[in-house]
């Protein structure tokens, strides 16, 4: 398996509060981080920011076909709206690549009620989108921008769903190397429950006055 520590990862879209957050942490562990974005200026504006906060050059910015072209792994965290459009104009750059997509599906009307696109997730359309030359997995969607810009540990898990094992061990790593811990999910047909749980978690922030709710599996270790 290729040395996580020269791994280039883009997140598509990564100039907003998600995308910054995960490439924080990536960058704090070790890998090369691309931002992508619709604008080059944009990008590397951003991408700055970054390197100054970390006190070192570990991320660039880019247009999100030039950032698709030059990774190992791409991160996909534009709103869902922008979804279907941005992975049509970037299949040619990701095929053969992993594509660990962020996106949540949300009602734009109401935020605290789940609706599913007829694919059956984001994930699922995604993997539609980009057809078999690409490995597409559902993570992070739990996991508040929040938490990911600071330095704190974080008191949240995250899920992965994923129809390819490999594909998934390789999110799992990047779960951790954000810090994070992960939980293999299953299938991507699994990852409407994951994006699903992105509303209830609004509907939970709303009614009890808290900020950024996430999850945590708990259980007991069967004994061997
Ligand atoms: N924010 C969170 O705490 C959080 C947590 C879990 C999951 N998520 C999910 O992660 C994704 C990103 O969240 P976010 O809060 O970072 O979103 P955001 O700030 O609204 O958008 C992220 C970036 O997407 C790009 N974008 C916006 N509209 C676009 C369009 N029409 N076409 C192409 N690109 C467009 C923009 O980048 P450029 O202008 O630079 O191109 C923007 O900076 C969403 O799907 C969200 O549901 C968010």
């Amino acid at each position: 398996m290729t040395d996580r520590l020269i791994l280039t990862l883009a997140i598509l879209g990564g100039t907003g509060n998600e995308g910054t957050g995960l490439a924080y942490r990536w960058a704090k562990a070790g890998y090369h981080v691309i931002i992508g974005s619709r604008s080059s200026k944009k990008a590397k504006r951003v991408a700055g920011e970054l390197n100054e906060r970390l006190e070192r050059d570990f991320v660039e910015g880019m247009r999100n076909a030039d950032a698709a072209r030059a990774c190992d792994i791409a991160i996909l965290t534009v709103p869902y709206s922008a979804q279907r459009e941005t992975l049509e104009s970037l299949k040619h750059e990701l095929s053969g690549k992993l594509l660990v997509d962020v996106t949540v599906p949300l009602d734009e009307d109401k935020a605290t009620l789940v609706k599913m696109p007829a694919a059956g997730s984001a994930a699922q359309e995604a993997q539609e989108i980009l057809g078999d030359a690409v490995s597409v997995t559902a993570a992070f969607h739990v996991i508040s921008h929040t938490h990911l810009h600071r330095d704190s540990p974080i008191a949240g898990d995250v899920l992965v769903c994923g129809d390819s094992e490999a594909a998934k061990e390789q999110t799992m790593q990047l779960v951790a190397a954000a810090g994070l811990a992960g939980w293999d999910a299953g299938g991507l047909q699994n990852a409407v429950v994951v994006e699903g749980l992105v509303p209830v978690l609004i509907g939970i922030n709303k009614r009890y006055k808290i900020k950024s709710a996430g999850i945590r599996i708990t259980g007991e270790q069967a004994p061997t």
